[in-house]
């Protein structure tokens, strides 16, 4: 089959890689994509947010399942676009996107589905502000209600700081702070039937030991060696299942990938957020532990077949990785700069290790890769078990030169070492 990926991030470089891998895949195309996924899917320089043309380019180029990877396209509506165009898509639908385009439709879901979140008050005057951070006292979250590039939510100790926040956003979700690991749990839904991924573990701050400004995300590592082993069924059963029947029962049925994001309280599993689509950089590692081939998985779940489905094959590997970002990421980072020893990366590290691309593009000189983005590559491997996979992914990171870079060094350390 022919496949068309939206998007060009390191998320579409790891499903590009996947579906690349897919003997059923005959053909690969990419909008806009970058400079890694050029070298496994041919590139078309489509804005990724014109539903039209992408309904227009995945008719020209016949293809028979388009996969739309970030946020912002599927929350304006692509997703629908193509659908319309009679073509099957891999992502929800507008309304159903608005799990992740606005916190508060996403609490409203979850209040009626009884899923456990944090408790939350929607608020949009100063008085309603001041009067939810009253309630639940430091520490406080602040959450912008709309999509804001991973730049929304606010955790802080100082309720000048929460304030001023809140006041810029408008509507805000004001929510109680929930003490606890993360966990990203990815499930792969055609609206009824939920077939969950294996959870994986993100590293949001930009510094080691968990210091420094949020970004949006730094490294990834699966699987989870200290979670309890029931947690995927658990999740399914309270969190994913119920949100995916609520979402139908509305009329707006969510199809494509819900990721549920969660902290594991002392009282218990909480929902954090939700997405509407494949997290970055978690897809890096949880693609690389998945064995059955992508793209009938997700064509099942654009033409609801998905109950037909047999049972997803994993590898008993483990994966970590690892982003290089550019000079001054999370801030206005600096771009244009070039990333050397990629090649090496592939002579000496291959197949194990690997490097996926965010934000690069070519150089004139059709050779060169510059960086192009505040996250530049996410390193990944796979290795026996965590630890393997760790030495090998920051082997390769030490291959990279990208003057002003700059990467975590505590990836999936703690989780190698209990
Ligand atoms: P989000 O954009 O919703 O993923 O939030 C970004 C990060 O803020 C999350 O990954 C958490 O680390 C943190 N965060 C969000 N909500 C809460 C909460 N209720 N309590 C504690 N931390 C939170
Ligand atoms: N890794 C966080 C996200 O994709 O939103």
């Amino acid at each position: 089959m022919k496949v068309l990926v939206i998007g060009g991030g390191a998320r579409e470089h790891a499903l590009c890689r996947s579906l690349s891998l897919d003997p059923d895949v005959t053909a690969l195309h990419c909008a806009p994509g970058n400079a890694g996924i050029a070298e496994v899917a041919q590139l078309h320089p489509v804005d990724a947010m014109d539903g039209a043309a992408v309904a227009r380019l995945a008719t020209e180029l016949e293809a028979r399942l388009v996969v739309v990877g970030p946020e912002a396209p599927l929350v304006a509506g692509v997703a629908d676009a193509v659908r319309d165009a009679g073509i099957a898509c891999f992502g929800p639908s507008a309304e159903a996107a608005r799990l992740e385009g606005s916190k508060a439709f996403a609490k409203d879901v979850m209040a009626a589905a009884s899923v456990p979140t944090g408790r939350s008050y929607v608020c949009t005057t100063p008085e309603e502000i001041d009067k939810a951070l009253d309630a639940f006292g430091a520490p406080f979250v602040v959450k912008d209600d709309g999509l804001a590039a991973g730049k929304g939510v606010v955790v802080t100790d100082y309720i000048a700081a929460a304030r001023e926040h809140a006041l810029a956003c408008g509507r805000v979700v004001i929510e109680e702070f929930l003490d606890g690991p993360e966990v990203s749990l990815f499930a792969v839904t055609d609206g009824r039937t939920v077939l969950p991924l294996r959870p994986a573990q993100d590293f949001k701050r930009a510094l080691d030991g968990d210091e420094g400004p949020n970004t949006g995300g730094m490294g990834a590592y699966s699987p989870l060696p200290w979670a309890d082993p029931k947690l995927v069924d658990e999740v399914l059963e309270t969190v994913l299942q119920p949100t995916v029947d609520e979402l139908r029962r509305r009329g707006t049925p969510f199809a494509g990938l819900l990721y549920a994001g969660l902290a594991i309280t002392g009282r218990g599993v909480r929902v954090i957020e939700f997405n509407a689509r494949f997290g970055d950089p978690e897809t890096q590692v949880v693609l690389a532990r998945l064995r059955t081939p992508l793209a009938g998985v997700l064509l099942a779940a654009a033409e609801e077949r998905l109950a037909d489905q047999p049972s997803l094959v994993w590898r008993d590997d483990a994966a970590v990785t690892v982003v290089v970002a550019s000079h001054n990421y999370p801030g206005t980072p600096r771009t244009g700069d070039p990333i050397e020893g990629l090649a090496d990366v592939v002579a000496q590290d291959a197949p194990h290790a690997y490097v996926l691309h965010a934000g690069t593009r070519l150089a004139d000189d059709g050779s060169t890769v510059l960086s192009a983005g505040g996250r530049v590559l996410s390193v990944t491997a796979t290795g026996k078990d965590l630890g393997q996979a760790r030495e090998r992914a920051y082997a390769a990171v030490d291959r990279i030169r990208l003057d002003g870079s700059q990467h975590r060094t505590d990836i999936a350390r703690e989780a190698a070492e209990a």
